[in-house]
């Protein structure tokens, strides 16, 4: 049976509209990953946004919990039922259906559809939920009905948000096979598994810990995926199901090491983690040292470090990707189009990682034979910082020796460092402001955009905030703060876009429009009164400035991406964006630099585009629908009603909330200025275009007017070539002038042959010396050469009974040195300068002496 489809054809027949899993990156400060099916709905629990038209909806939903609220990674592999990443079933009602209807229906596909028998299932319910209990009461024995406190029956998704008291689905794998004192209903052993937690939406919680009522009560249900099909197969382990065997399989091949009692843990890390990663990188989550990326590498290092003790000492995990690919791929499209690039980027973190583990272990090893009861918070620093090991990384390490690390001295010298590596997720920041924004939407409403359609608009003052975002009555001259107008035309930062600038202005007033941002829902304009004072309440014209420049870039980027599509192949993704008045940066996952050939190649096509004068389009479509038009999607948006998709017909079609322009002719031109890389497998190409290209260009042809001054010539590569061939003639000129030495070179005659013995600060020694030879029947001949510190000697002699080698073997020691060489040429170096007068006159009296 296919569990996941017969789940979302069942609650689809009872009237829920199938949502496709949610990026694992949520749109949402407050949460590192999707941990939850219900996190793309969470704004319409509260009522921050509007219900969909059909309020039931059903989803499977994949989720990470390994970090933040919901953390599980340390658990993974010694556990039965852990993953950091898992799948979600779930049903969903906003404000529609409530207890009565949720737990029926959550009966009716436990007991009918996946046929589990009605002796073994048990339920939990708040303790203060007597309609839970009744309800349940009709349908299982109520001996069978447990109540719990908040600890296990009350579900929150973070700290604020929807929340509410939870009722939970337990099936018992029978006392026959779990026999400990913890193997009871609510104890920690494995024998009664939590398979559904139906949740009962019911209040929201702010950041000070209070419970509102909702305004509609609602239902949020869980069940993982992982653990049903376990189950269903007969298995006690999520690990021995068909979900993760093929991989467990594929491991023992590749390391030749069947599974045993003491290595199944590292296998089922292994098969775990891999799904965590592969789907992290597939949605644009790198490895790296802080955040989510951080989190990547942390979970992949625990994984290579268990292949390490299986024996693998070389890259391992992409060689598992294609099983995973087989076991999850018909789903999840995502995987099978990444995948070349997952492989290479799980090899390539691999890599990093097989560099330093060998000693990483030694070091680890070394120290832990020296622990008594804390291990060195100094070697676990040293182990992060120089080998790479993450902390949890080493406390995994020692858990089966009951040893914990001193985590004090670690932090400290993590601090001293002053390393942003280890930043902790901190949430939302200053969650007290989060409940001031959401006062002011309580107040005022959510303030409207008009701005797609409108770059002067008569708005209204609902609200000014001091710079502390304290709310006050009016700014005057010379204040800044910040504007809640009741309709804008400032775009605030998103999506990559800068917000908009421009002024609030009217006979009376102005007030200049620094930035626009958006702050849990409500868009503020950033203001520095010029004149007069703003007030509350007032009406005035709000003007934009400059908003066509940035909608120019942000229609590039669109096209870019398009073009790099074409050009480098449909694996590339989007992995970073930013559009302002003056550029775009465009970062993209790709495996190395692109050639100058693919960057002109990419620019003519976007200029093409350009050229071709393509209507752009925007429209509201259901997410669906749109997605279906092959809209390329970025991560972060979630379920809505509808989805706001840009379009300029064949060229691009992408989700996207910003501002454009109406026709790509409006674009102008377009000049890639730039191709970097950010990080390993991500490029990054900055451009410009409109008003900045001509900018560009004007730069480009003012340079070079200076440099046809500086070359003097309007050709200025020939004016190049020009004074290259100078600087050639000189180069020549001045080799000749140091070769004709200037002081002229001590000699004299000794018979008819010449001796020559002196120190020459310039020229070719060695070809003086040969001319010499050349020019003399009779010549012993040693010339002495500073070169810096050291001291160069090179020696030739011409029909005389001085032997050159002999003489110069003689000499070399005196500053330092030796060498040697044949009787008529010989060369030496020295090391002491300081010699070279006493050089020189050694070996004058060697030649008198020898002659
Ligand atoms: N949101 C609930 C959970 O995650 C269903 O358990």
């Amino acid at each position: 049976m296919d569990i996941r489809k017969e789940y979302l054809e069942f609650f689809k027949n009872k009237g829920h509209e199938v949502i496709s899993s949610m990026p694992l990156v949520p749109d949402d400060p407050t949460l590192m990953f999707t941990n939850a099916g219900m996190v793309q709905f969470k704004d319409i629990f509260t009522g921050a946004v509007p219900r969909p038209k059909n309020p039931r909806a059903t989803s499977c939903q994949l989720c990470v919990r390994a970090g933040g609220k919901h953390n599980d990674l340390e658990n993974v592999g010694y556990t039965a039922r852990h993953h950091t990443l898992f799948e979600m079933l779930g049903n969903f009602s906003f404000g529609d259906y409530f207890k009565e209807d949720a737990i029926a229906y959550a009966w009716e596909f436990i007991t009918v559809n996946l046929a589990l028998p009605i002796e073994k299932l048990w339920v939990t319910v708040h303790d203060s939920d007597d309609e839970a209990f009744e309800i349940w009461s009709k349908h299982i024995d109520p001996s069978r009905i447990m109540r719990f406190g908040d600890k296990d029956n009350f579900w929150s998704m973070g700290d604020t948000g929807a929340c509410g008291p939870c009722s939970e689905i337990f099936y018992d794998q029978g006392a026959e096979n779990f026999n400990s004192p913890e193997d009871k209903m609510g104890g920690d052993g494995d024998r009664f598994l939590e398979i559904w937690n139906l949740v009962f939406m019911q209040y929201e919680r702010s950041a000070d810990g209070t419970l509102t009522p909702l305004p509609k009560p609602s239902i949020d249900t869980g069940m993982g995926l992982e653990r049903v099909i376990a189950i269903k197969e007969g298995v006690f382990n999520n690990f021995d199901s068909s979900n993760f065997q093929p991989i467990i399989k594929k491991i023992e091949e590749l390391s030749g090491k069947k599974v045993t009692s003491e290595t199944i843990g590292s296998y089922r890390v292994i098969a775990d983690h891999l799904r965590a990663n592969a789907f992290m990188l597939s949605q644009g989550i790198l490895f790296g040292n802080e955040g989510r990326p951080y989190v990547n590498r942390r979970i992949m290092r625990r994984a290579v470090r268990h292949g390490y003790l299986l024996g693998f000492r070389e890259p391992f995990m992409a060689k598992l990707y294609d099983t995973l690919c087989d076991i999850m791929g018909s789903h999840y499209k995502e995987l099978i189009e990444q995948k070349k690039y997952v492989k290479e980027q799980l090899t390539l973190e691999e890599e990093r990682f097989f560099k330093t583990i060998e000693s990483g272990m030694a070091l680890f090893n070394e120290e832990l034979e020296k622990t008594k009861e804390l291990f060195s918070g100094e070697i676990a620093f040293k182990l992060y910082d120089e080998k790479g090991f993450p902390l949890d990384l080493t406390q995994d390490m020692l858990r089966d020796k009951n040893i914990q690390v001193d985590v004090e001295k670690f932090d400290e010298l993590m601090n001293e460092q002053k390393t942003k590596a280890k930043a902790a997720w901190k949430g939302s920041g200053d969650a007290a402001k989060e409940g001031d924004f959401k006062a002011l939407i309580e107040k005022y409403g959510i303030n409207e955009f008009v701005g797609y359609n409108h770059t002067t608009y008569d708005s209204k003052i609902v609200a000014l905030l001091d710079e502390s975002f304290n709310e006050v009555e009016k700014l005057s001259k010379g204040e800044k703060g910040w504007v809640m107008l009741d309709k804008t035309p400032f775009y605030a930062t998103s999506g990559g876009q800068e917000g908009d600038v421009g002024a609030l202005e009217d006979d009376e007033h102005i007030a200049i429009v620094k930035t626009t941002q958006k702050f849990h829902g409500v868009n503020l304009s950033k203001v520095s009164v010029e004149k007069s004072t703003l007030t509350k309440d007032e009406k005035v014209s709000a003007v934009v400035v400059n908003r066509w420049e940035i909608a120019k870039h942000h229609s590039a980027t669109h096209l870019l991406q398009s073009a790099l599509k074409m050009v480098l192949g449909d694996t590339v993704s989007q992995a970073g964006s930013l559009n302002d008045a003056n550029r775009l940066r465009f970062d993209f996952t790709y495996p190395k630099a692109m050639t100058n050939e693919e960057i002109e190649e990419v620019e003519d096509l976007v200029n093409t585009m350009i050229a071709r004068g393509i209507e752009g389009k925007t429209e509201e479509l259901p997410i669906e629908e749109a997605k279906e038009k092959g809209a390329i999607a970025m991560f972060g948006e979630k379920y809505g009603d509808v989805v706001r998709v840009v379009s300029f017909e064949d060229a691009s079609v992408e989700f996207c909330g910003g501002t454009h322009v109406r026709n790509t002719h409006d674009i102008g031109s377009f000049y890639i200025t730039k191709e970097s890389g950010v990080s390993a497998g991500v490029r990054r190409i900055e451009a410009v275009c409109g008003l900045s290209a001509i900018k560009y260009t004007k730069d480009i042809i003012s340079k070079m007017n200076e440099v046809q001054t500086e070359v003097k010539n309007s050709d200025v590569l020939l004016g190049i070539k020009k004074l290259k061939d100078q600087i050639k003639e000189l180069k020549k000129e001045l080799e000749l002038a140091q070769n004709s030495v200037a002081a002229p070179i001590n000699e004299e005659l000794i018979g008819d042959t010449k001796i020559v013995v002196d120190i020459v600060k310039n020229g070719d020694i060695k070809k003086i010396v040969d001319d010499y030879k050349n020019g003399n029947e009779k010549v012993a001949i040693m010339l002495i050469q500073p070169k810096g510190e050291k001291v160069m000697l090179v020696a030739g002699s011409k029909n005389t009974a001085i032997k050159a080698g002999d003489w110069i073997k003689n000499i070399a020691p005196i500053v330092g040195g030796g060498g040697g060489g044949r009787p008529d040429f010989a060369q030496a170096g020295g090391k002491d300068i300081s010699k070279i007068d006493e050089a020189k006159e050694a070996a004058l009296k060697f030649v008198k002496e020898n002659l």
